[in-house]
């Protein structure tokens, strides 16, 4: 795991998206995005790298971490929405060759079976992209989540509903349930960079990079994948106890290692 601690959340913006470009340019075909704030200046670079550089997404394909169960890509909350708004339509990308979980279908679980199964078809994920939750979640992995789980539906904390009630008009709106990759899921893709800022997140942080492997903080299920890269500011990083070490690796880290 490759820890690399950034002045502010723009610099982890650019880190993240030489990460997403350098693998295209060596050939990724498959995205994996996640919606939230985290990934948004990501997002703003990759979209600027597109129109400045010209990086060109036309032959990717994108998979995304999750959805709302009883949304439709056609409301503004769900997170098929989200995304088209946000990166995918100012991007050459394809807009049918990015899919997300179907939150509208009658049989979830089913639903959710179908989008596991599509994964392992078409993957294995080049870059997959994560934000992480106040308790630790990715995805919607809540805390108690399989270390192993596939792509499921689940029930959110009341926590993570609040945390997500400032997208939806009325907090009673938010839904309880999702479908959201699992943990083994999200371990198939072949690099996970996860983006965190803000001190709210450094508690989480470090559980999920020092603290003991385990489904209390399903973040931690990181340290088993033998490619990641954790990006955090110095808020977010506050709590990490090797947090010198990470900045000292950094520092003489080898001219030719990538991330
Ligand atoms: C939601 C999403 C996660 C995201 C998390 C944190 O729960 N399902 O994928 O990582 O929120 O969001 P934010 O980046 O806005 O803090």
């Amino acid at each position: 795991m490759e820890i690399v601690i950034v002045p502010s959340p723009e610099d982890g913006g650019r880190i993240a998206a030489d990460i997403v470009c350098g693998a295209i340019e060596n050939g990724a075909r498959t995205l994996g995005l996640a919606t939230g704030s985290s990934p948004l200046h990501t997002y703003r670079e990759l979209i600027k790298r597109h129109r400045e550089s010209g990086v060109s997404f036309a032959a990717m394909s994108a998979y995304l971490l999750d959805e709302y169960v009883g949304l439709t890509p056609d409301q503004p909350q769900s997170y098929a929405h989200t995304i088209r708004t946000e990166l995918v339509d100012h991007l050459d990308i394809d807009n049918a060759r990015v899919f997300s979980p179907d939150g509208g279908a009658a049989d979830p679980s089913e639903a959710a079976r179908r989008y596991d199964a599509a994964i392992a078809e078409n993957g294995p994920i080049d870059v997959q992209i994560l934000g992480i939750g106040l308790n630790g979640h990715i995805g919607f992995n809540e805390p108690s989540s399989s270390l192993a789980s596939r792509t499921r539906v689940k029930t959110l904390t009341e926590r993570t509903r609040a945390d997500n009630a400032r997208f939806f008009a009325d907090p009673a709106d938010v839904p309880h349930h999702v479908i959201t990759q699992g943990l083994g899921t999200i371990s198939d893709a072949r690099h996970l960079v996860l983006i965190a800022d803000g001190a709210r997140k450094a508690p989480a942080v470090r559980a999920a990079v020092e603290g003991p492997v385990s489904a209390f903080c399903p973040a931690s299920v990181l340290q088993l994948h033998p490619h990641v890269t954790v990006i955090v500011d110095e808020a977010a990083a506050g709590e990490l106890q090797l947090a010198d070490f990470y900045r000292y690796t950094a520092e003489h880290k080898p001219a030719a290692q990538g991330y």
